[in-house]
């Protein structure tokens, strides 16, 4: 389901229009070459959608003429605009069932488990004393694992041939992944020796950190190609979890083949023959009959050495050569699992060992500071480029200058530095022990280091800043703010095209942009530019002024205002006008603004410049007033959306109130009722219970494009979503 998530087709099809807008064409033209690729990606997620229906679900909504009226005006479409050809469009698939262009559902004859986890020696002598409570002996073996961060995957054989394989999915339900999964070099089709008839392996499909990098490295060299040809460019793989889950999920087995996969099998699910009687004598077992078992176990007889034993991987962890997230434990006597058995989806004899957040020593470079869009000034610290926990980390932030001199952190210092999650590294302290002679303490400077004016430290902040509202930094990255996605999100208008613009005196303020369009041939002939690019451009900031007023609030860069204080501001104030004219009491009476945003927001809306900004973006019609929310009847009404994971763009909030505007409903769990499941990073289970259910998958960026196609107006009937 997820390869099949019509996210790909949309990243590929807008690549693909990335490519190809041929160099003249006029303003119709370009109008309709934009209502097109719209109205593909709609048709294409409506035929999947119905194919669904009518072939996995066998419910079909609609009659089969008017299934053929869809695919007959998607074909048409396509033949007249070959550059959103995209190898995934339901037209490319004729006459195949869906199945095939799905995973299969594979039911789990025996349930995968998750792990519950402890965090240090004490938490897993106070799981061994549970275990041993409960089967009143507390003598037993235990088998330790690299815990390694890959995907789960449960291999069926026959006869000594692999027939089977099938991801986790919710513990129950898995997808049939077989083919893909074939393509792994190391893992056995034909089993040597006398393997029961019939059983089940289990264990984690990997991609290992050097295999990693060359993908990333490999994605660069291709983006450079990409971006010569004006195509967009793949985002690299986040970490080598995500690399593996991509590669085991792809529609085709001969992509899957080409990413560096590997596997480590690390327990028996379930077998019609006989087997041996504990854990150790199976991962022997199983290394005999050809499989690659998981590295570096080893069996433990004491509580004090399995401690001892999980103690000691923790510095070593970061020498291996995969990513591994802790270490598993597990009691070797499989009678004793029989025992103890399961509470919830987490068995009693196994546990996982979780490694504190991973840590680094590098040295640090330098210490820089950056100007943010309100003046604050950002110490941040630029490192010797360091893997920590499954990333390369270069710079780390710094917050403050009294965390500086409180940590005692200086310029040329070896420092420990710490990764948790997906958070921005921060700088732990240095290594005083490896301190050169003359190391310096660090200080702020005393002037702004882009236009030099005096910094200002308010009296009781941390915070040092460049009152300056003149100043380029900031200037800069206050137009990189407006066009961010959580603001105006205008696609393709990053730093490099705002710094040209800025230093080319095209535009001085956000208002400007808007009065661009006169300008293209200037534009057009600026190193680097073109006119494809300058087209798009042009074309993302005129579709910008259809952004909500949430939107154009949070863009504007109000210090104190998030996105979520934006909201209430607009839900509150209902249009531009009348949020300018408040007062800082009026403002400070407002549910969930205090007094410090509302005398940031009054002082703003008070000051010249930003007086004359809104009158610019007034006078260029970016819309000002809140759209109503549509009670009944919108686009989506009677459609169940359920949001899950994190999103990078939005708040939760943004997310639900933009698609109950738009008459959706949204729900708390997913269910067969739900349409569309939005998963950010980290969705937990929900994906898999939306994975097994078959519904509808969007990640970030598709809920972003059918939002701004919403803005637009360009999706024609909104019936048919997804
Ligand atoms: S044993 C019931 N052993 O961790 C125990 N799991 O949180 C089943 N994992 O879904 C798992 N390395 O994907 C086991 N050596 C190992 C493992 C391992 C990685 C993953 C596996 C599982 C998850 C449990």
């Amino acid at each position: 389901m997820q390869a099949e998530s019509p996210g790909d087709a949309v990243s590929e099809s807008l690549a693909g229009a990335a490519t190809s807008s041929p160099a003249a064409r006029s303003p119709e033209e370009e109008s309709a070459h934009y209502s097109a690729r719209a109205r593909i990606e709609e048709l294409r997620h409506s035929i999947r959608y119905h194919n669904r229906r009518y072939y996995i679900e066998h419910a079909p909504e609609i009659s089969d003429a008017d299934w053929d009226r869809l695919f007959h005006e998607l074909k048409s479409l396509e033949e007249k605009h070959p550059e959103f050809f995209s190898q995934d469009s339901p037209t490319q698939k004729v006459g195949a069932p869906p199945e095939k262009t799905t995973f299969a559902v594979v039911e789990h004859r025996e349930p995968m488990l998750s792990l519950g986890n402890v965090f240090d020696g004490q938490g897993l002598r106070d799981w061994h004393r549970r275990a041993a409570t409960l089967i009143d002996r507390d003598d037993f073996a235990m088998v330790t694992e690299p815990k390694i961060d890959g995907l789960a995957i449960a291999l069926v054989y026959e006869e000594g041939r692999l027939v089977q394989a099938a991801t986790r999915g919710d513990g129950r339900h898995g997808e049939d992944v077989t083919p893909n999964i074939r393509t792994i070099e190391t893992l056995p089709q034909h089993l040597t020796g006398s393997p029961p008839a019939r059983f089940e392996v289990r264990g984690e499909v990997y991609v290992s950190k050097s295999s990693f990098k060359r993908m990333n490295a490999e994605r660069e060299r291709a983006n450079a190609e990409r971006e010569k040809e004006g195509k967009l460019p793949k985002p690299p793989f986040a970490n080598p979890r995500n690399a593996a889950a991509g590669a085991v999920r792809q529609k085709d087995p001969s992509e899957s083949a080409k990413r560096p996969l590997e596997i480590a099998i690390y327990q028996l699910g379930w077998s019609d023959g006989a087997t041996p009687g504990s854990h150790w004598e199976v991962l022997q077992w199983l290394a005999a009959l050809g499989f690659p078992t998981t590295p570096d176990a080893s069996r433990q007889t004491t509580l004090d050495g399995t401690v001892a034993d999980c103690e000691a991987w923790v510095p070593r962890r970061e020498a291996w050569p995969f990513d591994m997230d802790g270490i598993v434990v597990k009691i070797d006597d499989l009678g004793l699992h029989r025992q103890l058995g399961t509470v919830g989806r987490e068995p009693r004899w196994a546990v996982a060992y979780k490694f504190p957040p991973a840590e680094a020593t590098t040295r640090l470079r330098k210490i820089a500071v950056n100007v943010g869009r309100t003046g604050s000034l950002n110490p941040f610290a630029i490192l010797e480029p360091v893997h920590v926990g499954g990333a390369t980390v270069k710079m780390a932030t710094l917050h403050n200058e009294e965390d500086i001199h409180r940590k005692d952190i200086r310029a040329g210092d070896t420092v420990v530095v710490r990764r948790a999650g997906e958070v921005i590294p921060q700088v732990v302290g240095p290594v005083l022990s490896r301190r050169k002679r003359g190391a310096r303490r660090f200080h702020m400077p005393k002037i702004c280091p882009s236009c030099e004016t005096p910094v200002v430290r308010p009296e009781g902040e941390a915070m040092a800043y460049c009152v300056n509202t003149g100043c380029p930094a900031q200037r800069q990255r206050g137009i990189e703010h407006f066009a961010s996605r959580g603001g105006m999100d205008i696609e393709g208008l990053g730093e490099r095209w705002i710094t040209t613009l800025l230093e080319e005196n095209l535009i001085a303020d956000a208002g400007d942009l808007y009065a661009l369009a006169p300008k293209q041939t200037a534009i057009e002939a600026l190193p680097k530019m073109g006119k494809t690019s300058t087209e798009k451009l042009l074309a993302a900031i005129e579709a910008s002024k259809r952004r909500p007023l949430a939107a154009l609030v949070f863009a504007l860069g109000i210090r104190h205002v998030g996105a979520e204080v934006a909201d209430l501001l607009t839900q509150h104030f209902g249009d531009m006008a009348s949020l300018a004219a408040a007062s800082e009491e009026e403002l400070a009476a407002i549910d969930g603004v205090g007094p410090t945003i509302a005398a940031s927001v009054a002082a703003w809306f008070q000051a010249e410049r930003n007086r004359r900004l809104i009158k610019k973006l007034a006078q260029a019609e970016v819309q000002m007033t809140a759209r109503r929310r549509a009670s009944r009847g919108g686009p989506l009404a009677g459609q169940q959306f359920v949001v899950t994971g994190r999103l990078e763009s939005m708040t939760r909030n943004q997310v639900e109130g933009n698609l109950k505007q738009l008459g959706a409903s949204i729900g708390s769990r997913v269910t067969k009722k739900t349409a569309v499941l939005i998963a950010g990073e980290a969705p937990g289970s929900k994906l898999e219970q939306a994975q097994a259910l078959d519904i509808a998958i969007w990640d970030e960026e598709q809920l972003r494009t059918f939002l701004r196609q919403q803005e637009a107006g360009t999706t024609a009937t909104g019936s048919s979503v997804p």
